[in-house]
């Protein structure tokens, strides 16, 4: 399967659902706090996604195990990794990272984006596994240059990840998105220079480091879907949404000017 191209049709599309996607993050963002529950994030993106007329992409979406996506946002509390699902046994406190993932669908097409966040005052290394993961984000963004290969974004991210001392989780990557969340190309957030597919004008790409403190391996917990370090180590996930074109990568997924 080739990569999807958008024309200026489905760009203008992408625009939309990405700026709202980038909106919801931006005002669920700011709830963060401690006594919070991740339920009640939850809720609050839920409703958000609703006030833009979207719809939650991940909610009712089913993979491997076959069960369908209960939440409406994916919310990560510390050794979680990706795909928590909000629950009010979960309440944030000083010292507890979270990553809030807001993906919609608008008009047919999506976008996708991440952030981890501290709650309160955390411990200086996790402080810096959230500034390598977001540096190493822009890093990878920075290599989305039409003539380039998907490689060329993996291993930028990689060597900066890894400098740090911190690890890439391999078992999740990031995608190609549009019409659906999960389109072609895979985007590994570790590789090789100058390797897998070319890039062209007119691709969208989820560019979405999710790095570990601690040893690079995850396991899936019993609910079929919150992925979480295999030694309890924090875990960090930033991710946008990136437009290629002959100007250069744009970042589709900022919150419009209102
Ligand atoms: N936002 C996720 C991604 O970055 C997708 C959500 S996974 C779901 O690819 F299973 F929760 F839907
Ligand atoms: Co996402
Ligand atoms: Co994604």
């Amino acid at each position: 399967m080739p990569i999807p191209i958008k024309n200026a049709e489905g760009i203008r599309h992408m625009r939309d659902a990405c700026a709202i996607a980038a909106t919801v993050l931006a005002k669920l963002k700011a709830h963060v706090r401690p006594g919070i529950t991740t339920y009640d994030l939850d809720q609050i993106g839920r409703d958000l996604i609703s006030s833009f007329g979207a719809r939650s992409a991940p909610h009712g979406y089913t993979h491997g195990s076959g069960r369908p996506y209960p939440a409406y946002t994916c919310l990560s509390v510390n050794e979680e990794v990706v795909h928590g699902i909000g629950s009010l046994k979960r309440v944030l406190r000083d010292g507890n990272i979270v990553s809030l993932d807001v993906t919609v669908e608008y008009n047919g097409y999506i976008g996708d984006n991440a952030v981890t966040v501290p709650v309160g005052p955390i411990a200086p290394r996790t402080t810096e596994l959230l500034l390598v993961t977001e540096e190493a984000l822009r890093r990878g963004i920075a290599q989305a240059v039409v003539g380039n290969h998907i490689g060329d974004i993996s291993h930028a991210i990689q060597t900066y990840v890894e400098a740090h001392g911190f690890s890439i989780v391999r078992e999740m990557v990031g995608h190609g998105v549009g019409r659906k969340m999960h389109e072609e190309p895979q985007i590994p957030n570790f590789g090789r220079r100058n390797t897998g597919e070319k890039l062209r004008p007119g691709m969208t790409l989820a560019i979405e480091p999710m790095v570990n403190l601690g040893r690079p391996e995850v396991r899936t917990l019993s609910d079929g879907w919150t992925v979480v370090t295999a030694d309890g180590s924090p875990s960090a996930h930033f991710e946008h949404t990136v437009l290629t074109t002959d100007r250069g990568p744009e970042i589709l997924t900022i919150p419009r000017a209102s």
